[in-house]
């Protein structure tokens, strides 16, 4: 008997037998990461990147994302089990594409869907029968159904029924220690039941746990709403923080505290603001969409505001910490301990430190950071025009700033030597334990200025 390697059939053997040929495009925190859990189940995976220099690591066996051992690459690609390419034809011979690119904002706040089009594009011009396409980008829900799929129906097949088509978020958490992308359960959403079947087979064959939900729009809302729960409580607990600073209460004490409830609460804790390419953004793709229903999302929009105003908050902290010190920020060195948006790993994008640095910078300080994960910060990432590299963590470095604002918290640091050699820190992060005289954290009382003056006469 010859199977009909076009029908789901067909593509569910070839899943089986793990000889179907796996397509991921987007190589980066979350194509790369996949690509590389595909390979290693068993399935020949091609990575397609627009970035040439992306696509040449992988093809020399290297890994550029953390989380991703340059070790698994070289043994997977020298195995012939992974390669990577910018040549969109080889989706002609693929069997399944997994498409992973930006889902950034406008300035607008809107969504900006150009990649997804622009990858979707690629596809619908080797589409063919029996393909499984999943979107993982994050997205508004509605995405897979509104775009992705008439934009693939103008090749005249039929989403469901000559090609399969499917939405699942990716959960990945850069830097975590302990979930991956193998161990975190995988939502699908499919657009029919056989779209969800093969689509949940392909993760099955990398992926530990599968969760099927009944569409992709169910699918891109569960990424929307777990992103949002996230951006909603850490504006929360940002306001509970600015509430404690005004009360003279100090917010790591309380949440440490409500912690131990073994239910009904779970903790979040303050800090300078949110980073990264998915909390700050991801909740506006809801919104977007609800308002286009005329439905006005007003918990996203008031979380907004709050972590927003975060580096603002951050900035006159530090202005009030110089100023027990006689010291204004106009022609101080501020050093930001910490730039990449949340600790241990090397990301900056929508870092809070990169505002809280412009803002100094506009105010007048020398603005210097130090941060084992990034060595060069360009002027352009944190918009004060100045190109700057690491300082290095050295007792010498840390003493030379009028303050140390602690922005990120890498597990790297020794904090101990920070504490002693610093004229000043402000502590966003609790980073530092106890209290100091001259350390001021976000959201605590700060020591009483004596303390403070008899501290610089002591050292003096
Ligand atoms: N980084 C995370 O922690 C995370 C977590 C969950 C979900 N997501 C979502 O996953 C998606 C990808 O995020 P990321 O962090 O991996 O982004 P990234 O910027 O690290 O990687 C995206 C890659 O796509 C490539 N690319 C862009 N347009 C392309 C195109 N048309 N064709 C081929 N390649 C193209 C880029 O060169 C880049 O290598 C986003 O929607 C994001 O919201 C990210």
């Amino acid at each position: 008997m010859t199977i009909d390697t076009n029908s789901p059939n067909g593509l569910r053997n070839k899943l089986q037998a793990r000889t179907a040929r796996a397509g991921v495009i987007g190589l980066g925190y979350v194509g790369l990461p996949l690509a590389v859990e595909f390979a290693r189940a068993g399935l020949t995976t091609t990575g397609i990147d627009l970035d040439r220099r992306k696509v040449d690591a992988v093809n020399q066996g290297t890994s550029y994302i953390p989380d991703v051992q340059t070790a698994d690459v070289a043994r997977l690609v020298a195995d012939q089990k992974l390669s990577a390419t910018t040549d969109f034809s080889v989706i002609a011979g693929l069997d399944t594409i997994n498409i992973c690119v930006p889902t950034p904002l406008r300035k607008t706040k809107d969504p900006d869907m150009s990649y997804i089009v622009s990858a979707v594009e690629q596809i619908a011009k080797y589409l063919h029968r029996g393909m499984l396409i999943v979107l993982e980008s994050t997205t508004y829900p509605g995405t897979t159904e509104e775009l992705v799929k008439p934009m693939l129906e103008e090749s005249g097949l039929r989403a469901g029924v000559d090609f399969f088509l499917a939405f699942s978020p990716e959960r990945v958490d850069p830097g975590n220690p302990t979930f991956h992308t193998r161990n975190v359960p995988k939502v699908v959403g499919g657009l029919g039941p056989e779209s969800t079947a093969l689509a949940s087979m392909l993760y099955g064959a990398a992926i530990d746990t599968i969760v099927p939900v009944s569409s992709p729009q169910a699918a891109e809302m569960v990424k929307l709403l777990e992103n949002t729960f996230r951006m909603v409580n850490i504006g929360l607990v940002n306001e509970i923080a600015l509430m404690c600073d005004r009360l003279g209460l100090d917010v790591w004490e309380v949440v440490t505290a409500a912690a131990t409830k073994p239910f009904g609460f779970m903790p979040f804790y303050p800090g300078p603001g949110l980073g990264g390419h998915c909390i700050p953004i991801d909740p506006f793709y809801l919104s977007w969409k609800a308002k286009q229903t005329g439905f006005d999302p007003r918990f996203i929009e008031l979380a907004g505001q709050i972590n927003g105003a975060m580096p603002h908050f951050v900035v006159d902290k530090i202005a009030d910490a110089l100023n027990r010190h006689r010291k204004s920020i106009n022609g101080s060195t501020v050093l930001v301990l910490g730039v990449a948006y949340k600790r241990d790993i090397d990301d900056m994008r929508e870092s809070p430190s990169l505002d809280v640095m412009a803002l100094l910078q506009q105010k007048g300080a020398t603005v210097r950071y130090a941060d084992p994960h990034v060595p060069a910060l360009s002027g352009r990432a944190w918009a004060g025009g100045v190109d700057l590299t690491t300082e290095p963590l050295t007792p010498d470095a840390i003493a030379a700033a009028d303050c140390v604002a602690i922005l990120t918290e890498h597990r790297s640091v020794d904090y101990d030597m920070v504490l002693n050699a610093a004229q000043l820190v402000v502590d966003t992060r609790n980073a530092i334990a106890g209290t100091h005289a001259h350390v001021i954290k976000l959201g605590a009382p700060a020591p009483a200025l004596t303390q403070t003056l008899k501290a610089e006469e002591a050292a003096a």
